[in-house]
């Protein structure tokens, strides 16, 4: 979906597909690098994650194993609380390997937080971060994310796999939404 599609629940398209794409290809062109002559799993996380997961494996000029983890987050409505439950684990057996988690959003950071230690405990040789979106005002833990698209106001987004109830994830850039939609 584009722009048009949503017009009138829109309050403001933050990046459009254009923006993405670009950032997208470059955070790409440094993982080839960063990683050259070695074994990447990119490992993604569920839901959001389908997006940009879809884009960065096609803009990589290496090979890379892909797998999904679905994580829910223990909290009230939208705050995180940093009690992760597995919902869906890896298949892939982690021992000796390079991991790169990739995210669509990183706000308080707790999720990502705790994902990190429990991919470093299966014995990985490293786990690095990519997320196409990072929130730096709410930050409430210190977390290394190596790669990041783009940093974001402290706001309610959607689209690029971002949802408010499930939809919007299929738009092609990244807005916030007119008080109207969720008042
Ligand atoms: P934490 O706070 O642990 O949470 O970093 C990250 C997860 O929270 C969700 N999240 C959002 N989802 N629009 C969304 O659609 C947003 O603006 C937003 N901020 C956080 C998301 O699931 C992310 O993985
Ligand atoms: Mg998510």
């Amino acid at each position: 979906m584009d722009s048009h599609d949503v017009q009138a629940d829109l309050k403001h398209v933050l990046y459009t597909k254009e923006q993405i794409q670009q950032r997208i290809a470059e955070l790409a062109a440094q993982i080839d690098k960063d990683y050259e002559g070695r074994e990447l799993l990119i490992v993604g996380v569920l839901k959001g994650a389908v997006m940009v997961m879809a884009d960065l494996a096609r803009a990589l000029h290496s090979h890379v194993s892909m797998d999904w983890m679905a994580v829910s987050s223990y909290g009230s409505g939208t705050q995180s609380s940093g009690v992760v439950r597995i919902l869906k684990d890896l298949d892939t057996d982690l021992m000796g390997k390079d991991v790169l988690i990739v995210e669509d959003i990183i706000d308080s950071g707790l999720t990502l937080s705790w994902l990190k230690t429990n991919l470093e405990s299966r014995g990985t040789a490293s786990v690095e971060i990519c997320t196409a979106f990072r929130k730096p005002d709410a930050a409430k833990v210190e977390l290394d994310v190596k790669y990041v698209g783009y940093d974001l106001p402290n706001e309610f987004v959607v689209g690029y796999g971002l949802d408010y109830a499930e939809k919007y994830r299929n738009l092609e850039f990244v807005g916030t939404l007119a008080p109207h939609v969720y008042e």
